[in-house]
């Protein structure tokens, strides 16, 4: 006997397909879906149900395809797309000697979760069959394959595509969701048999059914409750619904686990992203990426955040902030952007249009109006003042940019000019208006512009004149 629930399963994911009506350069499988591919959220799907080996059929762009996908899995080239049944087989090199089942799914229904996979290889295993299909019933069948079952019985004899069916087969509600779990010797051995007589011309691996079934093979299924994980992309139509519908799910688990969304309709939010309770979300706000969001915060309106790390307690308000870390209670915006490589500690304030770029910034900062500040680190308690910039771009030394250094506890006057590379000490002053080209020493006033002169009665003057 057998152990009744295998630890070692392999998968065979399908996407070799061309994926015409997509009418898009991009393969399909690359299309992004709410911070993943759609091939990702069905490598996810697959590697979080346990799977250990994963063969990925690739065909119509493969390079592009392999390329993207990198190291997460093996691939089998199918040269010419010509069947489901025929694409599997392009797997046997690779997995024809695995004997522990064997999963198959399309690379375009992003729906699939690792739990479904788990319960059809458990069913699969418990009942020692050759193939277990995961089936939906679902109101409209459309051109779905018919799951055709004996009467008295009630066993699965055969698909039928609906192409290729009768029209009482066409009243059959549950339908194929293409998800697989095989007996591999078994499937690659009647694969060998089928025949491309079908409305199409194609090698289907649904025939392999009939055959195995009509051999006396055991055929099982589990029959999903949620019809939505049949649901594929094959248009941007679909794609556009499935984001919406996904969207949807992701709102509910963060509402669920105490994060207020005040208005999911304007609210994007993809998968990648975590977020603490008792954070707000303001309306039209778009957090992306790898991004991770603290407790008690207040985000948006306005928000455009991606792949960055923000504290507790921050508050970001119409500002943009991408591949950076902002600190616990710090306040973002209005109309401040972080770009990356940004670090900005606790208690800070970036305020109206203010833009860092790669600079760290210590605690309890304060840089509240017009500023940019490239390349810079900046120590806790400095106040920059309005219009403060960095110089940080000379051509002549490019790609290199030079770097700013200002202390702690330092007073960096209104629209002072930073032409690095340069730095300001500690508790150091610089002077409103000044253009800093060399270091000031911690404690000491820079000042760079020249000393202003009053010319008594010259505009009086002027007006004489203009008079003769
Ligand atoms: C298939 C099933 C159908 C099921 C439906 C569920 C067959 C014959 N039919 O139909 O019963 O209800 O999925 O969505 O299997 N592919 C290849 N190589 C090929 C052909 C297809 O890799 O030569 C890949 C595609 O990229 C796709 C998957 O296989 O990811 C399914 O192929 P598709 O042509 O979309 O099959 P359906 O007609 O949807
Ligand atoms: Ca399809």
């Amino acid at each position: 006997m057998s152990d009744p629930i295998p630890t070692q399963v392999a998968a065979v994911i399908l996407a070799a397909g061309k994926s015409t009506r997509m009418k898009s350069k991009t393969p399909k499988a690359l299309h992004p879906l709410l911070g993943r591919s759609l091939l990702d959220w069905v490598l996810k799907a697959v590697k979080d149900a346990g799977v250990q080996r994963t063969v990925l059929v690739v065909g119509h762009q493969a390079e592009q395809v392999q390329e993207a996908v990198g190291a997460e899995c093996e691939f089998a080239v199918q040269a010419v797309q010509n069947g489901t049944g025929r694409a599997v087989q392009c797997a046997e090199e690779l997995l024809g000697q695995w004997r522990g089942p064997l999963l198959v799914l399309p690379g375009d229904a992003p729906l699939i979760s690792a739990d479904l996979l788990r319960a059809l290889v458990e069913e699969h295993a418990r009942t020692n069959a050759a193939a277990t299909l995961l089936t939906a019933k679902i109101d409209e069948s459309g051109s779905y394959g018919r799951i055709v079952r004996d009467a008295a019985t009630g066993d699965i004899q055969k698909i039928v595509e609906a192409r290729d069916a009768t029209p009482e087969q066409l009243e059959i509600r549950e339908i194929n969701t293409s998800v697989y779990a095989f007996d591999p010797a078994k499937i690659f051995a009647a694969l060998r048999q089928i025949t491309p007589q079908n409305a199409q011309g194609e090698y289907y691996l649904t025939d392999a059914i009939a055959l195995l079934s009509g051999q006396g093979e055991i055929i099982r299924s589990v029959v999903s409750t949620d019809a939505d994980i049949v649901r594929g992309v094959n248009n941007r139509a679909e794609l556009a619904e499935l984001t919406s519908m996904l969207q949807a799910r992701v709102h509910q688990r963060h509402l669920l686990d105490g994060v207020t969304i005040l208005d999911p309709l304007t609210t994007f939010i993809e998968d990648t992203v975590k977020i603490g309770q008792d954070t707000v979300i303001h309306p039209y706000t778009v957090l992306s990426g790898v991004t991770d969001i603290g407790q008690d915060c207040v985000i948006g309106p306005g928000a455009r955040i991606s792949d960055s790390q923000i504290g507790n307690g921050v508050a970001v308000r119409d500002s943009y902030i991408i591949a950076s870390t902002v600190g616990d209670r710090t306040r973002v915006g209005p109309y401040a952007h972080l770009r990356p490589g940004s670090v900005v500690g606790e208690e800070a304030k970036i305020g109206n249009f203010v833009e860092l770029k790669n600079t760290t910034m210590g605690d309890h900062v304060s840089a509240g109006h017009l500023a940019y500040l490239g390349d810079s680190e900046i120590g806790a308690g400095t106040n920059i003042g309005a219009g403060t910039i960095t110089c940080n771009y000379d051509p002549l030394r490019t790609p290199v940019k030079s770097k700013t250094t200002i202390g702690r506890d330092a007073f960096v006057g209104t629209h002072s000019t930073l032409v690095a590379p340069v730095s300001v000490g500690d508790g150091a002053y610089t002077a409103a208006g000044s253009v800093i080209t060399e270091d000031v020493q911690a404690n000491a006033l820079g000042i760079g512009r020249a000393r202003q002169v009053n010319k008594e009665g010259w505009a009086a003057k002027k007006r004489l004149a203009a008079l003769e």
